[in-house]
């Protein structure tokens, strides 16, 4: 399976800080925001990663990340020149899928919590398409599903005015390979994008989209305004200093994956200078 990190997007919400800078990039207490999302797709498994941004972004990314053979991965990249929507990042990356099955996740979101890399990877081998369903106070500002007993999904809403359950649609998703052509063939909603909750609904009426509940011991944030930015920050902050472990260090992802040895390990600490990122490391 390979991934793809959409990280485009204008980050209007998040005004000014995001004028000058991709939103991805700010701060999410002592890491940039993608590190988190990049984890996500490393704890499931996935190495071959497409990191798709604005145009004006995308040697910025480059530098953070570069081929991500230090992290005995390889990344790629790409441009999204518009916000034209979620679902354009499956016909931009057309080539690097190929004939594989692919996740999706967004460069904005946050996950954590026991369990999600055992859940991540009974999902890599995906027949149809694989969403998660997570219980939120107001399920409107998202994608919303309702699903049966058999965790397959009954309904798939953007952002309705009355939901029909408090089950917000996370950003992460994963597919297999028909979702190239599914994106080509979806017309854009009434806001002008490729609706990812539209590539959703060509699946549900195919009956082949699988929902995975996160329950009470799983964490996810969007991080795509000021207010909830900040929680997550907090939550990172007060979680990391509670315990002796770190959030989404992506080389100690890296080794326990065994992508990478001890001598890259420990090597890999020198680029991080002095601060807490490269104490961890080298405390591992
Ligand atoms: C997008 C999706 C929505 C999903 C959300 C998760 O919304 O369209 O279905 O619930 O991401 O972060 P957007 O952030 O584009 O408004």
């Amino acid at each position: 399976m390979k991934g793809i990190i959409l990280a485009g997007g204008a980050g209007t919400r998040l005004y000014p800080l995001t004028i000058a800078v991709s939103k991805q990039l700010l701060p999410v207490y002592d890491k940039p925001m993608i590190y988190y999302p990049l984890s996500v797709l490393m704890l499931a498994g996935i190495r071959q990663i497409l990191i798709i941004t604005t145009p004006e972004d995308q040697n910025s990314f480059q530098k953070l990340l570069g081929d991500g053979s230090a992290l005995g991965c390889r990344f790629e990249y790409a441009i999204q020149a518009q916000p034209n929507g979620l679902a354009e990042a499956f016909i931009i990356g057309e080539d690097f899928i190929g004939k594989d099955k692919v996740a999706l996740v967004l460069g904005d979101n946050i996950f954590y919590g026991n369990g999600l890399s055992k859940l991540l990877q009974s999902k890599t081998d995906v027949k149809g398409g694989a969403i998660f369903a997570y219980p939120v106070r107001d399920p409107e500002r998202f994608g919303v599903v309702t699903f049966n007993e058999q965790h397959q999904a009954t309904s798939i809403e953007e952002k309705p005015t009355h939901p029909k359950s408090n089950y917000a649609v996370p950003g992460l998703y994963f597919y297999d390979n028909d979702v190239v052509a599914i994106a080509k063939e979806i017309e854009p909603s009434s806001r002008g994008e490729k609706e990812i909750t539209a590539v959703n609904q060509v699946y549900l009426e195919r009956n082949a989209l699988a929902v995975g509940v996160m329950s009470r011991g799983m964490s996810w944030f969007d991080t795509g305004t000021v207010a909830s930015l900040d929680d997550a920050t907090e939550f990172i902050r007060v979680l990391q200093n509670n315990q002796s472990t770190m959030i989404s260090c992506l080389e100690e992802i890296a080794y326990k994956m065994k992508w990478i040895s001890y001598d890259e390990l420990k090597a890999s600490a020198q680029r991080y200078g002095k601060g807490s990122y490269a104490a961890y490391i080298n405390s591992l």
